[in-house]
């Protein structure tokens, strides 16, 4: 089975690092894939994004990291994924995120997705919040892994 992890991942935080070690249990194989497209403004360019993700997973035969631009539910399809993972923080990430599986169900009717409910302790993570803190020069140490920290601060 393929799944697909589709996200901004901008930047990789603890609590998707937790979603895909979890994932990777129910799949054979996840894409971890980097969208072009998702209204946000981005902190790190795609490329950067996907250069964080592949040497964090370098050594993991079963994850692929790939960059993809358009809708979603085209590149399951593309991939052949047989499902989608998210992860679900709150309430909110509820509302957003079963919008978002219905509305890719009606454009590809294979395409299920699967919510992994988030770790309490990655619960109050957000990419969002991470690259406010760090650019605002706070200390994101428990919010992102070693790797994505060193990432980082050579950008600087
Ligand atoms: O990490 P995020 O920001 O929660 O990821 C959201 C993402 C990238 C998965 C979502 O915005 C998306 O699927 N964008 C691609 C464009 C698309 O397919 N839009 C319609 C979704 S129903």
């Amino acid at each position: 089975m393929i799944g697909l992890y589709p996200g901004s991942f901008d930047p990789l935080t603890l609590g998707h690092e937790n979603i895909i070690n979890r994932a990777l249990k129910i799949c054979d194989k996840l894409v971890v894939a980097v969208s072009q497209d998702n209204q946000k403004q981005a902190f790190l360019s795609s490329e950067q994004r996907f250069n964080l993700i592949k040497s964090i997973y370098d050594n993991h035969t079963n994850v692929e990291v790939l960059v993809y631009q358009g809708l979603t539910a085209d590149f399951a399809k593309k991939i052949n994924a047989d499902f989608i993972v998210k992860g679900l923080r709150n309430s909110s990430d509820f509302i957003a995120e079963s919008q978002m599986a219905q509305l890719n169900k009606v454009q590809f009717s294979k395409l299920d997705t699967i919510f992994l409910d988030s770790t309490d302790l990655y619960r109050s993570i957000s990419s969002s919040l991470v690259k406010q803190i760090y650019q605002l020069d706070g200390d994101i140490s428990q919010f992102v892994s070693a790797k994505t920290l060193q990432f980082l601060s050579e950008l600087k």
